[in-house]
């Protein structure tokens, strides 16, 4: 039975980030600068290829598989995708999943179901639809609560992401929680992360999300869920007396969560990031398209990774003006 994905640090790897494309129909202020350029066609894994290397993952004991972006639903043929990997469940793999801005998922939202997706997290940082438009830059805010109204009546579990940003949404986000739990979504607040340059200056965006925790607790009784997530996610939960409903806090810069770390990244051309917060990755298309034995290349280039696989990431947003952390942005990534 092939090794599993332990690193350096005694975690093990048992969930895969996949990132399909780089493009999105949104820009985010906090995720995309307003004129982007792209990656070319020819530079992205096929579908083929993004199948062969998740199943060389699931070999190795990944159980979990989030498919990313950009915005994943941009990408035309990506239903193969879910297809395709939905024909592991229950042969390998335990969950499938997607992280989606929602725009598309009136559209998608019955296939993803069919094919054995049952959560799905949406990103959505404000319910005015004017500030929608600020933050998102493009985004038609009716078309984004079709696509989460239809995925909810399509069955699938909702949790709802939303960064915290001083000046746009903080002053909303007790409402949105009671938004969401009133309809039975789980909630997670994200503190902004410094990658890519975005034309924003972060220290101005940025808020510790302790304040937030400080305030919501003066307003709810807040209960903090036993040992974070159960699956190891960066998330920490709280269930919410008063709603009944669970939010995270997602904090990369102010509480530490690496040491739980069960994941790594791969980027829609390939490259295995085995932390967001790092420029270090090892290149799988190569393995793919060019080794005459791809199945043995991957299996090296996996292994290649683990060992490089560090032991946090050092993200900080402490000066005003300051440049991004890393130059890449988060949709290549892929969050
Ligand atoms: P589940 O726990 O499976 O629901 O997903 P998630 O919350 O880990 O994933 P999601 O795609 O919803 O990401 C939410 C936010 O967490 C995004 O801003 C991600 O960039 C961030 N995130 C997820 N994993 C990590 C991680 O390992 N390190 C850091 N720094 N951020 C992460
Ligand atoms: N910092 C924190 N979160 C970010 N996201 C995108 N860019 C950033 C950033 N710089 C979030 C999106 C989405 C998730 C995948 O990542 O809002 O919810
Ligand atoms: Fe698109 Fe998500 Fe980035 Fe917004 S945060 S621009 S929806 S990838």
């Amino acid at each position: 039975k092939p090794a599993p994905l332990t690193d350096r640090y005694g975690r093990e790897i048992s969930y895969l980030r996949l990132s399909v494309t780089d493009r999105c129909d949104l820009r985010c202020t906090y995720c995309m600068a307003e004129h982007m350029s792209f990656l070319p066609k020819k530079d992205l894994l096929s579908l083929e290829e993004l199948q062969t290397v998740a199943d060389a993952f699931i070999r190795r004991g990944v159980r979990k598989i989030r498919i990313t972006g950009g915005e994943p639903l941009m990408r035309k043929d990506i239903m193969g995708l879910f297809e395709g990997l939905g024909d592991r469940l229950g042969n390998g793999l335990d969950e499938l999943t997607l992280t989606t801005n929602a725009t598309q998922l009136e559209t998608h939202a019955d296939a993803l179901v069919k094919a054995g997706v049952k959560r799905v997290n949406v990103s959505l940082d404000t319910l005015d639809p004017d500030m929608f438009r600020e933050i998102t830059r493009r985004g038609d805010y009716e078309k984004v609560m079709r696509g989460i109204e239809a995925g909810a009546v399509a069955g699938l579990k909702i949790k709802i992401n939303t960064v915290a940003l001083r000046h746009q949404n903080a002053d909303e986000i007790p409402h949105m929680v009671e938004w969401a739990h009133s309809h039975g979504y789980d909630m997670t607040l994200i503190e902004v992360m410094p990658l890519g340059i975005t034309g924003e200056d972060r220290y101005d965006q940025y808020i510790p999300l302790f304040d937030m925790r400080d305030e919501l607790e003066r307003r709810w009784t807040l209960t903090p869920e036993d040992a974070r997530d159960k699956n190891g996610g960066p998330s920490r939960y709280v269930r919410i007396a008063e709603t009944g409903g669970r939010l995270g806090f997602i904090t990369p810069l102010t509480n530490n969560f690496c040491a739980g770390c069960n994941r790594v990244r791969v980027t829609c051309t390939g490259r295995i990031y085995m932390c967001l917060g790092q420029e270090d990755h090892v290149d799988l298309r190569a393995a793919l398209r060019e080794s005459p034995d791809p199945q043995a290349a991957l299996d090296e280039a996996l292994d290649r990774a683990l060992i490089a696989k560090p032991e946090r990431h050092d993200f900080a947003i402490n000066q005003r003006g300051q440049g991004p952390a890393l130059d890449r942005h988060m949709s290549v990534t892929g969050g």
